[in-house]
């Protein structure tokens, strides 16, 4: 168990590269393709599709930690109350796992909106302006001290 615990948490520090390079992915070839009048064109597709993939990989290892592997989040989840005292604990239990699913979702819609656009303008717009705010709610989220919660920015 604390081997797959210690696999899992690395895959899921890791895949939060994927997800970052594959939302900016996204952005830039929105930007470019509203500023340059081009089709929304395979490069847009596919780093969208890259993006998804990665968000629904992190969400799956993210829930195998949450309910099973993590000492933080089962323990926090056998008495909520105390670990909502404890603003750490809480950052785990609550606020990172709440807002990362809100994110996923504010993607994914982002995702079937582009595809329901009739006008390649249209297409770009709605996968600039989704991703940008999934994408800050996940940095907002990423452990790196701002909420008061620290992580090694590498795992080895
Ligand atoms: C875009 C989505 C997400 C990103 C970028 C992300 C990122 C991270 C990062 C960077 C860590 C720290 C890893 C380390 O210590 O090296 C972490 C830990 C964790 N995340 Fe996420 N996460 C995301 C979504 C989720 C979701 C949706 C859940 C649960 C439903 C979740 C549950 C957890 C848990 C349980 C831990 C480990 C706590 C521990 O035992 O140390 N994450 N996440």
């Amino acid at each position: 168990m604390d081997l797959l615990y210690k696999i899992t948490l690395n895959l899921h520090s890791w895949n939060r590269y994927a997800i970052l390079i594959a939302g900016f992915a996204v952005i830039y070839f929105a930007i470019r393709g509203l500023n340059s009048k081009t089709s929304y064109n395979n490069n847009s597709g596919k780093s969208m599709l890259f993006f998804l993939s990665s968000l629904h990989f992190q969400l799956l290892i993210g829930l195998l930690m949450y309910f099973v592997l993590s000492p933080i989040t089962t323990h926090a989840l056998s008495d909520f109350g105390s670990a909502m005292k404890n603003g750490q604990i809480r950052f785990w239990a609550v606020e990172h796992a709440f807002v990362n699913i809100i994110a996923i979702g504010v993607a994914q819609t982002g995702s079937i909106l582009v595809r329901k656009k009739s006008t390649d303008r249209e297409k770009h717009r709605t996968a600039l302006i989704w991703t940008l705010i999934a994408l800050v709610l996940i940095l907002l989220m990423i452990p790196m001290g701002l909420m008061g919660v620290d992580r090694p920015w590498f795992r080895f």
